[in-house]
């Protein structure tokens, strides 16, 4: 795995000018704030060495390296959802590569479903905690120990730090934020009502059906992390009406202004 992960590494590195210092992963629908990065470089993820290959329609499937606010970011058009087919460890490979890029701060992003009733679509949801209910965790088989440690902490996985700061630039640009616990699902159906009430139960505020991997991987691997959903529907049985990805990707388009607004201050300040 550490060969694969160094020959992605060094096909980015040669084909970039400046090392990135922040990771930016954007969710369903979210993509559009990669077009806002300067003196873009865009690397196709079929391009790179041992990537697998992003299929779901609304994902781009590629990296566009640039600067935001004057920062050095790498942005991820697109992930590797578990849904599609690809194993933990494809999930969670671009973390790798970005961390031996040199990245330690990773910025998560995605479409949710909002089970917490006071939610409503359209809105933002800072993770504070995620639940994995996932059933597998990319860390399982023999420790990469050149990322981190066999048994790694996982009690402060979204930074504290950056919540308050994320809180604070929220507060500053008028763009509420609500703070809540993210279930991850493996999808790809939706979940039912009845699987939606035992969330709520269990303390989930929105579920989807990615982030918790990378985060899990990033904080192995050392990384600062902050996670920011768009909950882009209510989540199955809190509305009388079916589920549907186009709901998720025209809420996510709705936001896209306010999101792009938020997470631009956010790397200028992280
Ligand atoms: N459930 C799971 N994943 C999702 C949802 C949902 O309701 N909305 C967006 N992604």
């Amino acid at each position: 795995m550490n060969k694969k992960i160094s020959e992605a590494k060094i096909y980015i590195e040669n084909n970039i000018v400046e090392k990135p210092e922040i990771g930016l992963i954007l969710g369903s629908g979210l993509g559009v704030l990669g077009d806002r990065a300067e003196n873009q470089k865009i690397i196709d993820y079929a391009n790179i060495p041992n990537f697998p290959i992003s299929t779901i329609e609304g994902h781009k499937g590629r990296f566009i390296f640039g600067e935001i606010s004057g920062r050095k970011v790498a942005i991820m058009q697109g992930r590797f959802h578990y849904y599609e087919g690809y194993d933990m460890k494809e999930t969670v490979f671009p973390i790798w590569v970005m961390r031996l890029l040199g990245i330690e701060k990773l910025i998560v992003t995605n479409a949710a479903g909002g089970i917490n009733t006071d939610y409503k679509p359209g809105e933002l949801m800072l993770i504070k905690d995620h639940i994995n209910f996932m059933g597998k965790n990319p860390l399982i088989g023999p420790n990469l120990s050149s990322m981190g440690t066999r048994f790694p902490d996982m009690s402060n996985a979204y930074s504290s730090r950056l919540r308050d700061l994320i809180k604070s630039i929220s507060y500053k640009l008028n763009i509420p934020i609500r703070e809540g616990v993210y279930a991850s699902m493996t999808g790809p159906a939706y979940e039912t009502p009845a699987e939606i009430k035992m969330l709520r139960i269990m303390g989930a505020d929105a579920v989807g059906m990615s982030t918790v991997p990378e985060v899990i991987a990033a904080n192995h691997a050392g990384m600062e992390v902050a996670g920011i959903s768009c909950i882009t529907n209510m989540a199955a049985g809190v509305l009388d009406k079916p589920l549907s990805h186009e709901e998720v990707i025209k809420t996510a388009d709705e936001v896209k202004d306010k999101f792009i607004k938020l997470v631009i201050s956010i790397i200028n300040e992280i």
